[in-house]
């Protein structure tokens, strides 16, 4: 089935310039970007985005950290593609990532783990949402 993920490059992938290395591996994998932009999250967004993590005792730390660089908002669609990012990128700590995904390739910490990707449908209806209005999602047909 037809799916779209919403997936973040976070301020230290931006900054180490590692977007369009990473943004390739989805596009070499046959997945489509339907919508990117590079933003500057406010704390109000970056708290809703995080809000299953609000008990969490790193939320202070992961609130302030993503908004603390511009980051690349991405919506990606393809087969079953929520599970197949999630595979792409790997484990939340890079230290357990297996080399060859994203994390286990480029991330150094778990905070810093270069990029977040939705972990279910409901999610990713739910972050693109808050992300993107409709009209910004380009729909269009890739090449045979
Ligand atoms: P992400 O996939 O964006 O979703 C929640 C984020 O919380 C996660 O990636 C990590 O970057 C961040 N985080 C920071 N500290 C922790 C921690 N101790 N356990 C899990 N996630 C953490």
């Amino acid at each position: 089935m037809k799916q779209r993920s919403f997936v973040m490059l976070k301020p230290d992938a931006v900054k180490r310039r590692l977007a369009g290395e990473v943004l390739t591996r989805f596009e070499k994998r046959g997945l489509k970007i339907i919508a990117t932009k590079m933003m500057i999250i406010d704390s109000d967004l970056a708290k809703k985005h995080y809000g299953e993590h609000s008990e969490k005792p790193f939320f202070k730390d992961l609130v302030n950290y993503i908004i603390s660089g511009p980051v690349l908002a991405t919506v990606i669609e393809g087969e079953e593609c929520i599970s197949l990012i999630r595979k792409m990128v790997g484990a939340t700590n890079p230290q357990e990532a297996d080399l060859g995904t994203i994390r286990g390739d480029y991330a150094i910490d778990t905070g810093r783990n270069i990029i977040h990707a939705s972990d279910s449908p409901a999610s990713a209806a739910r972050e693109i949402s808050l992300f993107f209005e409709d009209s910004e999602i380009c729909e269009y047909t890739l090449p045979d």
